[in-house]
């Protein structure tokens, strides 16, 4: 296990996907993680569609990984409309579902939220006319909130901000620029660039795409969408020293 004071290694994978004809779909995989990483990161769309079944699935295979398991939901993790039954059943196997309070694992803080969509800069969807598009963007400024509260309660010299939508347009090109807008929100760039402590941002939904990208403060992201990571590395997921 790293130190409070050296690099704490941290694997990341998102959209798992988990579905219900699956068998111990990630037991393989988060063992092998296990002897690689001190921290394993799941980035949302944990499962295929929220149903309970897919949640006690992962849930088991959960209990093989040997070091502490952190991780947001994804928009897929809400279909079935009962996403607090999901974090139950992963909560239930150890999981720390991050959304409203921030974690500490070894000195290095973690502070995460699913995000929403909304889109980028010129791109962006703006809280103006319907009462629907209000909460629209409401949804996305809730998030970004949301993350920035856990941001500030953070001691830690080191922080990673977990999430599923993307902040920053870097990691989603490549993607067709028509569904940028869906894919994630320029809104959760704000409280990331806030604060000192941040050292890395992991992200997932977009299955496709680029790995790498930086916030316009400079502070380095990664999409980590298990379908990005693998060409790129010849395993599902990234691994950082933090
Ligand atoms: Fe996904
Ligand atoms: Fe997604």
């Amino acid at each position: 296990m790293a130190s409070s004071n050296g690099p704490l290694r941290v694997a990341a994978i998102g959209d798992l996907h988990v579905q219900e004809d699956s068998v111990a779909p990630y037991r393989e995989l988060f063992a092998e993680v296990s002897n690689h990483a001190d921290v394993l990161l799941l980035c949302g769309d944990l499962t295929n569609f929220g149903k309970t079944t897919e949640a006690e699935i992962l849930a088991e295979d959960i209990k093989s990984c040997s070091v502490p398991v952190l991780g947001v939901l994804g928009n897929h993790d809400y279909e079935c409309g009962q996403p607090e039954k999901v974090v139950e059943i992963l909560r239930g196997a150890g999981m720390i579902v991050l959304d409203e309070q921030a974690h500490e694992i070894d000195g290095v803080g973690f502070a995460g939220v699913k995000g929403f969509m909304g889109g980028y800069g010129r791109g962006e969807l703006a809280p103006f006319g319907e009462p629907i598009a209000k909460l629209f963007v409401d949804e996305a400024m809730n998030e970004a909130r949301k993350l920035e509260n856990q941001l500030r309660t953070l001691r830690t010299e080191r922080s990673v901000a977990v999430l599923h939508y993307s902040p920053i347009v870097d990691t989603i090109e490549g993607e067709p620029e028509a569904i940028f807008q869906y894919l994630g929100s320029q809104r959760l760039c704000d409280p990331i660039d806030r604060f000192d402590h941040v050292k890395a941002v992991v992200h997932g939904h977009a299955h496709h795409g680029t790995y790498e990208g930086r916030t316009p403060r400079g502070t380095p992201v990664y999409k980590v969408a298990q379908f990005v990571v693998k060409p790129k590395f010849g395993r599902r997921y990234a691994l950082l020293e933090i």
